[in-house]
C-alpha cells in the first residue's frame, strides 16, 4: 500500500499543524536564549516541602546552646554533606611544596607587589598536578594585608593585562585537552577587577581551578583526586570526593600557601567563588574554618540554593549534566530530593559564626535566586545561636538593597556574571567585618 504524508494526522487537522508549528517555534526561541524547557520558572508550581531543622540533632534531640551545636550538631552536618553531596576529601597531604617563581615590586605601575607561585602536589617530584597561585599586594602596605582567594574559569593570565603574569596553560571544556595560554587573551576575563580590590586595601589571589582538576567527565585522570587512591582503587568511592570537592581542597592548599606569606594576613582571607566556584567556596569554607569570609555569587543549585525547591536548575539537573562535580551518592536524590538529610541552608549554617555572603542576579533565574534568599533566612537561626545576626527578615529586599549583616545578600539587576556592582558590596562587607583591626 501506498503510504503518503496525507496520512499523518499533521497533514489531517491544519490546527494540529499550527499548534506543533508554534511548539517548534517556542522551543527554537528558547533554545536561542538559552532556557530550558524542562525547567520550572513558576513561583506557584514550586510546590510545600518541609527543610530539615539545623538544630535538631538526627536523634530528635534539639541543640540548645553553642556547645552542642559544635560538638554534636555541627560534625553531624558536615558528615552529612561529606556522605551524601559533595564526598569527603583528605586533608592536607604531607610534601606539597610551593616555590615561588616571581617577584616584581613594582607591578601595575608601581601599585602592586606581584608574586607567583607554583604549589607541587606531589612535592618535589614535580610531575603530578601543579597550581599556579597569583598574588596582588597594594604596593603602599605597610603591614601584612587581608586578601581575597578567587578561583578563576580561566589561566590566571587573563585576569590583568599585566604582561608579567605568566602564560599558563589552560584546558578547554570542549577540547577536554591541555592547550597553551593564549596571548590574545591576556586580560579579557572581566569578572576581576585588580586595581579595585587593592584600592580597597586588600590583597588578591587567584588560582586556576582547572590546575586541580580540569572540569569535564574524565578530568580526573589529570587532577588531585587520583593522588588518593589507595592500592588497587581506580575511581573514588560513592562517598569520596567529587570534583568540586576536589577544588575546594586545592583552595584550601592555596591557604596554606598563603599562611607562609609574611605580607599576608592569613587570618583575614576572603573566599570568593562565582558559578559553580561558589559552590565550591561555600564547601571549601563550610570544611575549612581558617577562611575569614565566604563570598557565592550566583552559586545556585548545588551553592546556597535551597535543594527543595523545584525552580531553575535541580539536582537532576546536575547530576545529568555534570555527574563529575558531586560524590556517586548524591545521584540518589535526584527524583527524591526530599530524602536528602540536609538542606543547602545547613551548608551555609556550617560556616557560622563566620561571616557569608550571596551574590544574586535577576536574570539568572536558573540559580533561584529567591532560594537562595530563603536558605540564608533558614541558616538565621544557627547564626543567631552563635551570637551572630543573620539576615533578620522573610522578606526578600528589592534589587540594589543589600543586607549586610553576619549573613549578607544581595539581588542585583543583570545576568550571571561578576560585576563592578558585586565587588562593590563584596569590598563593603568584607571591610564591614574585617576592617580596622
Ligand atoms: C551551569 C550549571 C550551574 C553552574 C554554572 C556555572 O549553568 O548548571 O550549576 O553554576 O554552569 O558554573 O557557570
Amino acid at each position: 500500500m501506498k503510504t503518503s504524508l496525507v496520512t499523518t494526522p499533521f497533514a489531517t487537522s491544519p490546527q494540529r499543524c499550527i499548534a506543533w508549528f508554534v511548539f517548534a517555534v517556542l522551543l527554537l526561541c528558547a533554545a536561542a536564549s538559552g532556557q530550558r524547557t524542562d525547567v520550572n520558572y513558576d513561583e506557584a508550581k514550586v510546590g510545600k516541602y518541609t527543610l530539615p531543622d539545623p538544630l535538631v540533632l538526627q536523634n530528635g534531640e534539639r541543640v540548645r546552646d553553642a556547645a552542642a551545636w559544635n560538638k554534636h550538631r555541627r560534625p553531624e552536618i558536615l558528615k552529612l554533606f561529606e556522605s551524601n553531596v559533595y564526598g569527603r576529601s583528605p586533608g592536607r597531604s604531607k610534601g606539597i611544596t610551593f616555590e615561588q617563581f616571581d617577584l616584581d615590586k613594582r607591578a601595575l605601575d608601581g601599585k602592586a607587589i606581584r608574586k607567583q607561585v607554583t604549589v607541587y602536589f606531589t612535592g618535589k617530584k614535580k610531575d603530578g598536578p601543579k597550581m599556579d597561585i597569583l598574588l596582588y599586594l597594594p604596593a603602599a602596605a605597610r603591614k601584612p594585608v587581608p586578601v581575597f582567594l578567587v578561583p578563576s574559569f580561566s589561566g590566571n593570565y587573563r585576569i590583568h593585562s599585566d604582561p608579567g603574569i605568566k602564560l599558563g596553560e589552560e584546558w578547554p571544556r570542549d577540547k577536554k585537552m591541555k592547550v597553551p595560554g593564549d596571548e590574545s587573551k591576556r586580560g579579557t576575563n572581566t569578572y576581576f577587577q585588580v586595581e579595585k580590590v587593592l584600592a580597597g586595601g586588600y590583597g588578591l589571589a587567584v588560582i586556576y581551578y582547572c590546575d586541580i582538576e580540569p572540569d569535564f567527565v574524565g578530568g580526573i585522570q589529570f587532577g588531585v583526586r587520583p593522588l588518593f587512591y589507595q592500592p588497587g582503587q581506580t575511581a573514588p568511592a560513592a562517598d569520596e570526593w567529587g570534583a568540586i570537592g576536589a577544588w575546594a581542597w586545592g583552595l584550601s592548599r592555596a591557604l596554606d600557601y598563603l599562611e607562609t606569606d609574611k605580607d599576608v594576613d592569613a587570618r583575614r582571607v576572603v573566599l570568593m567563588g562565582h558559578s559553580r566556584l561558589g559552590k565550591t567556596a561555600l564547601w571549601a569554607g563550610a570544611q575549612d574554618a581558617r577562611f575569614a569570609v565566604v563570598i557565592a555569587n550566583g552559586s545556585g543549585e548545588g551553592g546556597a540554593a535551597l535543594s527543595r525547591r523545584t525552580y531553575g536548575e535541580t539536582v537532576k539537573h546536575l547530576n545529568t549534566n555534570f555527574p563529575h562535580w558531586f560524590c556517586g551518592n548524591y545521584k540518589q536524590f535526584s527524583d527524591h530530593v526530599d530524602e536528602l538529610p540536609v538542606d543547602q541552608h545547613m551548608l551555609l549554617a556550617l560556616i557560622a559564626p563566620r561571616p557569608v555572603y550571596l551574590g544574586c542576579a535577576e536574570q539568572d533565574q536558573w540559580a533561584d535566586p529567591r532560594g537562595e534568599f530563603l536558605s540564608a533566612v533558614a541558616a538565621g537561626p544557627v547564626y543567631r545561636l552563635l551570637g551572630k545576626q543573620g539576615l533578620d527578615t522573610d522578606q526578600m529586599p528589592p534589587q540594589h538593597q543589600p543586607i549586610m549583616h553576619t549573613i549578607g545578600f544581595h539581588y542585583r539587576a543583570g545576568k550571571h556574571e561578576v560585576t563592578t556592582y558585586d565587588w562593590d558590596q563584596f569590598l563593603l562587607f568584607a571591610e564591614k567585618h574585617l576592617g580596622d583591626r
